[in-house]
C-alpha cells in the first residue's frame, strides 16, 4: 500500500492498482478533445444506474441528444466506469434513482472511487439527472447529491434558469415533460462542453 496527498485527500492506494501519474485509455491526462494538438470530438460520459428501467429511459434519451450536437457520447452503466476511465471525457453526466433523497450507492460507490484521481478532473463539464417516485421526493437533492461531489472535483456545472434548475428530473419513467428537459440539458451541455473544449 502507499500513500500520497492530494490538497487535503489523503489517499491510500494499493501498488499496481493506478497512481496520480497514470495516463487515460487516449493516453491524456487533459481533454480528450486535444490530443497531439489535434482537435477531435469532444467527448461525453453518460453513466447511469437503474433498477427498474426509469432513469435508464432518460440516460438513453440525454446520449442521443448529445449525439444529435455533434458529441461523441459513451453510454454505460456505473459498474462499466472504472474512475480513472473518467479522466477521458470532457463531459461527464451521471443519474440514478433517487434513493431516500440521495443518489444510489452504485453512482455514490464511483464517486468516491474518484477520489484516486482527484484534482484531475478540475475544470471538466459534469452535469447530473434522476428519477423518483414522487414529485417532492428528494429529487433534486438527489441530483444535487452528484453535483455536489462533481463541484469538489473542481468541475463545471452549469443550472438552468427554465428548465429543471439542477438537472432533469423524472417521476418514474420519463414523461413529455421529463423528456423534453433531458434533451434540453444535452443540448446545454453539448455547448459548454464545446464552448470551453475551445477556449
Ligand atoms: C431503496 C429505494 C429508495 C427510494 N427512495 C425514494 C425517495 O426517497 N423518493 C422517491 O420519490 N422515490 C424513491 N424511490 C423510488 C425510485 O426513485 C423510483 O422508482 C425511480 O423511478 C426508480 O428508477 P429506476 O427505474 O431507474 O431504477 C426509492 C426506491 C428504492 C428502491
Amino acid at each position: 500500500m502507499m500513500g500520497r496527498t492530494l490538497g487535503h485527500y489523503r489517499i491510500v492506494e494499493k501498488i499496481g492498482e493506478g497512481s496520480a501519474g497514470e495516463t487515460d485509455a487516449a493516453g491524456s491526462h487533459g481533454r480528450s478533445s486535444l490530443r497531439k494538438g489535434k482537435r477531435t470530438m469532444e467527448k461525453v460520459l453518460v453513466g447511469y444506474y437503474s433498477r427498474t428501467g426509469n432513469t435508464a429511459k432518460m440516460a438513453k434519451i440525454v446520449a442521443d441528444a448529445l449525439k444529435k450536437e455533434g458529441i461523441e457520447v459513451d453510454l454505460r452503466t456505473v459498474d462499466q466506469i472504472k474512475a480513472a476511465d473518467l479522466l477521458g471525457f470532457d463531459g461527464i453526466v451521471l443519474g440514478g434513482p433517487t434513493y431516500y433523497g440521495g443518489p444510489p450507492a452504485a453512482i455514490k460507490e464511483l464517486l468516491d472511487e474518484s477520489v484516486r484521481h482527484h484534482g484531475k478532473l478540475d475544470g471538466k463539464i459534469g452535469g447530473a439527472f434522476t428519477s423518483s417516485a414522487n414529485v417532492g421526493g428528494g429529487n433534486e437533492t438527489a441530483v444535487l447529491g452528484i453535483l455536489q461531489a462533481m463541484l469538489i472535483h473542481g468541475m463545471i456545472v452549469q443550472g438552468d434558469p427554465e428548465g429543471d434548475h439542477y438537472g432533469p428530473v423524472a417521476i418514474q419513467a420519463p414523461d413529455a415533460r421529463a423528456k423534453a428537459n433531458c434533451i434540453r440539458f444535452a443540448k446545454r451541455l453539448a455547448s459548454l462542453v464545446k464552448r470551453t473544449a475551445a477556449g
